[in-house]
């Protein structure tokens, strides 16, 4: 719709992987191909949440933030309809972080689970064990509130990981609105990705991630055509049947292959079940998905080689862009502190 402000970001904790394209990043490519002149797409690096979690040294991390803009690119994301951006780069981030904390109950944070995935812990845990988590890691939902109510975005594109932050987001804008007795935020809309969350592909039960230390779980955005199908190849399966059909529960490591099928060709899963009706051994479907995987990452590999050779040309996106978010967001500030009374 006209006026939509259309806003996400992830994190530059490592490679992006075949879950943050489906789940993100290419569904923000399709936004910018499908983009009106009133809406503004904005698309950050959140590279202060990412030192809620260990954190490598200054010259790694400095390396991690532009890769991250380099990828964001080489998927396709045109940085002339959107703004491609560090979230440290625009200081409003954490001001307005620590005013929505002051409006965020303990309970509610209590409840999220991904800090406690994240740190370890569950209820049961012992006093030394939480005493390890740091507030950082706790607050981390406030401060993707801020980043959102920031730019009053309308739409926040995501995967089903993050729901229960967004759902967060809106308790915090009605807060504001009713403490301050004004209607300044409006509460964004969850656009949920398109494909289901995409798991590891040799441990199922959780999802494909960044941080997963087993490697071969995980395929790279850069991974080349020999390593994506050695990869393929041992991607956990079964040998309930030599017929490939979609059953989550009892053959996860199948359904994840073709859950991967349906996103990258942009099919219902019945569709693609038809589609591999045709094979009969595990090694001629898991050659097919290879090779649908292969053709898929062609284009963002080779286009994140070269924006890697040209250092200038990213520094001038990701300081372009910093300018024109701000632009949003110093007026937000001001208002949001002028209804305060700063
Ligand atoms: P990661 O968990 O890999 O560190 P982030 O937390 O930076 O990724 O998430 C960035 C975006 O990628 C979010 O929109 C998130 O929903 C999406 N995402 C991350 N992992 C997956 C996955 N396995 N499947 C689908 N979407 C994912
Ligand atoms: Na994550």
């Amino acid at each position: 719709p006209d006026d939509s402000v259309v806003f996400s970001m992830i994190q530059p904790t490592g490679r992006f992987h075949l879950g943050n394209y489906l789940g993100a990043v290419r569904v923000w490519k399709d936004l910018c191909d499908l983009k009106g002149d009133n809406i503004k797409l904005l698309f950050g690096v959140a590279d202060l949440h990412a030192i809620t979690v260990p954190k490598p040294d200054g010259s790694k991390f400095r390396q991690l933030r532009n890769e991250a803009i380099a990828s964001i690119l080489a998927v396709g994301v045109d940085p002339s309809k959107a703004i491609v951006f560090h979230q440290s780069s625009v200081p409003q981030h954490t001001e307005l972080h620590w005013i929505l904390s002051t409006l965020t109950p303990m309970g509610y944070l209590n409840r999220m689970t991904q800090w406690k995935s994240k740190a370890n812990v569950n209820d049961n845990s012992s006093d030394e064990a939480m005493q390890a988590v740091k507030l950082g890691l706790f607050s981390y939902p406030v401060l993707q509130a801020a980043d959102i109510l920031l730019y009053n975005a309308t739409h926040v594109p995501v995967g089903d990981d993050q729901a229960q932050h967004l759902e967060l987001t809106r308790h915090i804008a009605g807060q504001f609105n009713k403490t301050y007795k004004c209607k300044h935020f409006v509460p964004p809309a969850t656009l949920l990705a398109p494909t289901k969350r995409i798991l590891a592909l040799n441990n199922p039960d959780k999802k494909m991630s960044k941080s997963d230390p087993n490697q071969n779980s995980v395929i790279y955005l850069n991974d080349t055509p020999k390593i994506i199908s050695a990869k393929i190849k041992q991607a956990l399966t079964d040998s309930i049947s030599h017929k490939f059909y979609f059953d989550p529960v009892n053959r996860p490591g199948v359904s994840n292959l073709i859950n991967i099928l349906s996103g990258i060709l942009r099919l219902s899963i019945s569709e693609v079940e038809d589609e591999i009706s045709k094979f009969d051994s595990h090694s001629s479907f898991k050659d097919y998905v290879s090779e649908i995987l292969i053709e898929e990452l062609k284009t963002p590999r080779h286009k994140f080689e070269k924006l890697m050779r040209d250092q200038a040309y990213l520094q001038e996106v990701s300081e372009k862009s910093a300018r024109s978010a701000a632009t949003i967001a110093e007026p937000n500030i001001q208002k949001i502190k002028n209804i305060m009374g700063f």
